[in-house]
């Protein structure tokens, strides 16, 4: 019964009052129950979902099927239109970044690092030719992770050097926070380093993170392969916010609605009209069959 461990919350409630059917198969979100539009489907493996504010644009990266092997491309897709299309210009492109200062989005792929032209929608070769980028990071220098060694590299004085606090470690993904903190992660675990200290501390290690992300209000987000996690302060730990099965990235709108992938599709979350009512339905469910990571499918008539 693997499957039924994950499947989709579907409850059906009928209210007496004026009998209209209430379909519960949103999600909880730290602790509040959300509608789930379906954005973008029938995609593989979106990863690194970037929201464009200014343009209403989604970046993300997926996996095409070429015909010898599985490739990677960036896809933006203009959330409230719903039209799509590759970026062109960019073999492999994968790692995706905002750069907030400039508000210029940047791309790396199996041949170093673009920037995003918004006119033309293609990429335009910035830096490290012959480089395969896994990751860049932007906030007030300018970061990225090399594959597939996982150096840690940063813009410096003309010149990308690696980073000589990660000289001995991966890194998978890297994040700096307003407040400055460093989040990152590697094979072994999810690190916080708190400034001015150098110590990595460890946030978790029974988790596989693909994306960390900050909300408007400069509140970290991990996105796991189970689920999505916060900082659980003051302790040194996370604490799971919402249960997902296969979460693949994670990132906000213009409103901070969340919007995340699974391993086919892109949803967003929205604020619902039956939030109590399904809240309770689906508590209720996973208290009576507390095995269950999700609720099973399931029809309730009262
Ligand atoms: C398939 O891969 C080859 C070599 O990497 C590339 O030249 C070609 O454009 C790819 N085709 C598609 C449809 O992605
Ligand atoms: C991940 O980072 C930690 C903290 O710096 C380090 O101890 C560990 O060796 C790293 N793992 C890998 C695979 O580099």
């Amino acid at each position: 019964m693997a499957d039924k461990k994950f499947a989709v919350v579907l409850l059906v409630l009928f209210q007496p009052c004026n009998s209209e059917e209430v379909a519960c198969d949103g999600i909880i979100f730290h602790e509040v129950y959300y509608d789930r539009e379906i954005l973008f489907r029938d995609l593989g493996r979106p990863y690194n979902l970037i929201m464009h504010k200014f343009s209403g644009l989604l970046f993300f990266s997926h996996t095409v099927q070429n015909v010898t092997h599985v490739d990677f491309t960036i896809t933006t897709c203009h959330v409230d239109k719903k039209e799509c299309h590759d970026v062109r210009g960019i073999p492999g492109g994968y790692a995706i970044a905002y750069d907030p200062g400039n508000d210029d989005i940047y791309l790396g792929g199996h041949d170093g690092i673009y920037k995003y032209n918004f006119l033309t929608q293609s990429a335009e070769f910035f830096a490290e030719e012959g480089k395969s980028i896994w990751g860049i990071f932007v906030k007030r220098n300018f970061y990225y992770i090399q594959y597939p060694n996982q150096k840690l590299h940063v813009y410096q004085d003309d010149n990308f050097v690696p980073v000589f606090e990660a000289r001995n470690i991966e890194i998978d993904h890297f994040f700096i926070s307003k407040h400055m903190d460093i989040y990152f992660s590697n094979r072994t675990a999810l690190y916080k380093v708190e400034r001015p200290k150098k110590e990595a501390i460890l946030l978790n290690d029974d988790t596989v993170i693909r994306q960390i992300v900050e909300d408007g209000y400069g509140d970290i987000y991990f996105c796991a392969s189970d689920g999505i996690y916060i900082e659980d302060k003051p302790y040194t730990r996370t604490k799971q916010v919402a249960q997902i099965n296969q979460a693949f990235g994670l990132t906000f709108d213009e409103h901070d609605n969340i919007i995340y992938s699974d391993q086919d599709s892109i949803y967003r979350l929205l604020p619902s009209k039956s939030s109590n009512l399904c809240y309770q339905a689906i508590k209720a469910m996973a208290a009576r069959d507390p095995e269950a990571k999700s609720v099973p499918r399931e029809h309730i008539i009262s």
